[in-house]
């Protein structure tokens, strides 16, 4: 008898928890579909008229001779979401116009911490050799944000610039050098310094000389 019953709790959980974990697998599915369709949509693409693109892959070469058919088996390379590209990183000019002006593309300026402010520019980007796509498997994706990031974090600047402060110890580790050595030696500007420091740090004013942004993984 008791081992009826639970042979019978059992049977009766597996029938009310499968059907639950199908709808929530079933909905996660739907979700990444979702984003891949939006991250494909977003991102304009123009193809690279070079000669390492036409002779790059032997299987797509066979297959641009004839005409793209959207019910065939391969998509368009430049529809590729993120993961199957390799994308060399945003060309930095540094703030030289003439340089962006001439190549066409690359970021005059990095960093920023909304979308309206961050620039966005097109890198060239190469379709990772074992994937079959149609078309020219080198090109370039637009959208890409001029960011970058180098070791500079948030939350140990703060610290540092609440107890360190008089030394000049934040500003040092944010590359700004020249007004660093003038807070170290007038001890933080005798304390009002220190204070503004803090306060232009957390309003997000003061920040790495270098133009990265703050770095999220502490
Ligand atoms: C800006 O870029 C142009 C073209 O690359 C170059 O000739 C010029 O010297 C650069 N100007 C500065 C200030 O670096």
């Amino acid at each position: 008898m008791r081992q009826k019953l639970i042979v019978y709790g059992i049977f009766i959980s597996f029938a009310i928890t499968s059907p639950a974990a199908d709808a929530i697998q079933a909905r996660s599915d739907k979700e990444q579909a979702q984003t891949v369709v939006s991250g494909t949509a977003v991102q304009s693409v123009v193809p690279v008229q070079s000669s390492s693109a036409s002779s790059s892959s032997s299987s797509s070469s066979a297959s641009s001779n004839s005409a793209f058919n959207p019910l065939g088996p391969n998509v368009m390379c430049s529809f590729l979401p993120r993961d199957f590209l390799e994308c060399k990183d945003p060309i930095d000019h540094r703030y030289n116009l003439t340089a962006k002006t001439e190549k066409g593309y690359g970021c005059l300026r990095f960093g920023g911490s909304t979308y309206e402010d961050v620039e966005h520019t097109k890198v060239q980007c190469t379709v990772y050799t074992d994937i079959d796509c149609f078309g020219p498997r080198t090109f370039y994706r637009d959208g890409v944000p001029c960011v970058r990031y180098t070791d500079h974090y948030f939350v140990t600047t703060l610290i540092y610039s609440m107890l360190l402060g008089f030394l000049g110890m934040d500003r040092f580790c944010l590359g700004q050098t020249g007004t660093a050595v003038g807070k170290l030696l007038t001890m933080g500007g005798v304390g009002v310094w220190w204070i503004i420091d803090v306060i232009l740090l957390i309003t997000n004013n003061l920040l790495p000389e270098d133009g990265s942004n703050w770095n999220p993984y502490v």
